[in-house]
This record gives C-alpha cells, sequence and structure tokens, in this order.
C-alpha cells in the first residue's frame, strides 16, 4: 500500500473499553442470536441497558458474516452495528476468511448508509470465536483500507480499532504500518 496521509488520519488505535467511546457507531461481535451475553456483546449490553435487548429481539437474529443496526440507548455511542464473525474451528480458513471481510465491509457499509461519521471495531472474531489475532487483524486493516479508498471512503472520516489486552495492541501497532504507511 502507498502512503496516504488522508486515510492514514481517518484511522487510529484506542486500548480500552469500546463502551466508552461517544462515537457515532461502534461495532458488536455479536452471535446469530443477537442476543448474546459474553465478552465485547455482553459489555455492550450492560452499557446500552434493557431497550438494546428489547430492539435486538425485533431483529430476527443476523447471519455469520453480516451486520444490522440499532440505536446505541445509554451508551456514549449513537449507535451499535451488530456483526456475527465466524467461528473459527466450525469453517474452512478460507471461508473463515471471505466472512471476517464480510463484517467489516458490512458494518462500514451500514455507517455510511445511515450518514454516521464514525466507527469503532473491536477485534471481531478474536476472542470467544478463537480467530488467530494476527490473521484477524490483517483482515481488518485490509478491507478498512480497501473501503476507505472505494467511491464511498470519504464519508467515514473516524475509524478507530479497539483493542482490549497489551498483546492485540501490539499486533495492531505492527501491522498498521503496512495497512497505512507514513
Ligand atoms: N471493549 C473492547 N474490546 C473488548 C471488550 C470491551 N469492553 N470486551 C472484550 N473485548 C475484546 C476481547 O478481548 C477480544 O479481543 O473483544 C475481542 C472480541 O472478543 P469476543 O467478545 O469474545 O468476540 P468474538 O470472539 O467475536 O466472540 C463472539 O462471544 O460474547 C459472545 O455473543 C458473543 O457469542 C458471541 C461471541
Amino acid at each position: 500500500y502507498k502512503p496516504n496521509s488522508t486515510l492514514l488520519g481517518r484511522v487510529c488505535l484506542f486500548q480500552g473499553d469500546i463502551t466508552r467511546l461517544g462515537l457515532d457507531s461502534i461495532v458488536n461481535a455479536a452471535n446469530k442470536s443477537l442476543l448474546g451475553r459474553g465478552g465485547v456483546d455482553g459489555a455492550i449490553h450492560i452499557g446500552a441497558g434493557p431497550k438494546l435487548l428489547d430492539e435486538c429481539r425485533g431483529l430476527n437474529g443476523c447471519l455469520t458474516g453480516q451486520s444490522k443496526i440499532t440505536r446505541g440507548y445509554d451508551l456514549p455511542a449513537a449507535h451499535v452495528i451488530h456483526t456475527v464473525g465466524p467461528i473459527y474451528s466450525s469453517e474452512s480458513k478460507e471461508e473463515s476468511a471471505e466472512l471476517l471481510t464480510s463484517c467489516y465491509r458490512t458494518s462500514l457499509q451500514l455507517a455510511v448508509d445511515h450518514s454516521l461519521r464514525h466507527i469503532a471495531f473491536p477485534s471481531i472474531s478474536t476472542g470467544i470465536y478463537g480467530y488467530p489475532i494476527e490473521a484477524a487483524t490483517r483482515i481488518a486493516l485490509d478491507e478498512v483500507r480497501r473501503f476507505s479508498e472505494s467511491e464511498v471512503g470519504d464519508k467515514l472520516d473516524r475509524i478507530v480499532f479497539v483493542v482490549w489486552s497489551n498483546r492485540d495492541k501490539g499486533v495492531y501497532e505492527s501491522l498498521i504500518p503496512e495497512y497505512f504507511p507514513v
């Protein structure tokens, strides 16, 4: 990838709790029921309060690799984009990669469709769903770079990668310069 200061200026890395971010949207690493409770999903539901679960019940779930949007309720974020990552062990490597790419693509597209300017991603599928962190991070960075360069890319002015652990922070810090060189 070529250096592009405009694209570089739109992405950033944040270590901490995604539920604290007061942005137009945050992404939830959900499951197909959209009624999950663990990991980042649990934290988002706790932060948003019971009205989020009520809205999610009306969505009839979501397919793996797809995304659906709700309001953020008591969260500082206005919207939650729920995406369903692949369970790493239950698909082939290639299928997992395609589905994870689709999570990022459909989430970014939903944000643009709803005229949202910001989106924050947790590291989808890399917790309970077992996706290896480096491969998942490459997919996240590659898809965000590709989308940023598309004709609607300039509709998003802030794309945040949110990491929880120091190990994941290190992986993002070492790979970001490959996809967003200075
Ligand atoms: N803020 C940011 N990141 C978080 C937070 C938080 N509050 N809590 C956890 N994380 C990180 C985890 O450390 C991991 O790096 O989010 C990443 C994704 O992990 P999971 O939440 O386990 O998501 P995933 O692997 O996609 O598994 C999805 O977990 O909670 C269930 O309902 C969910 O069944 C679904 C499955």
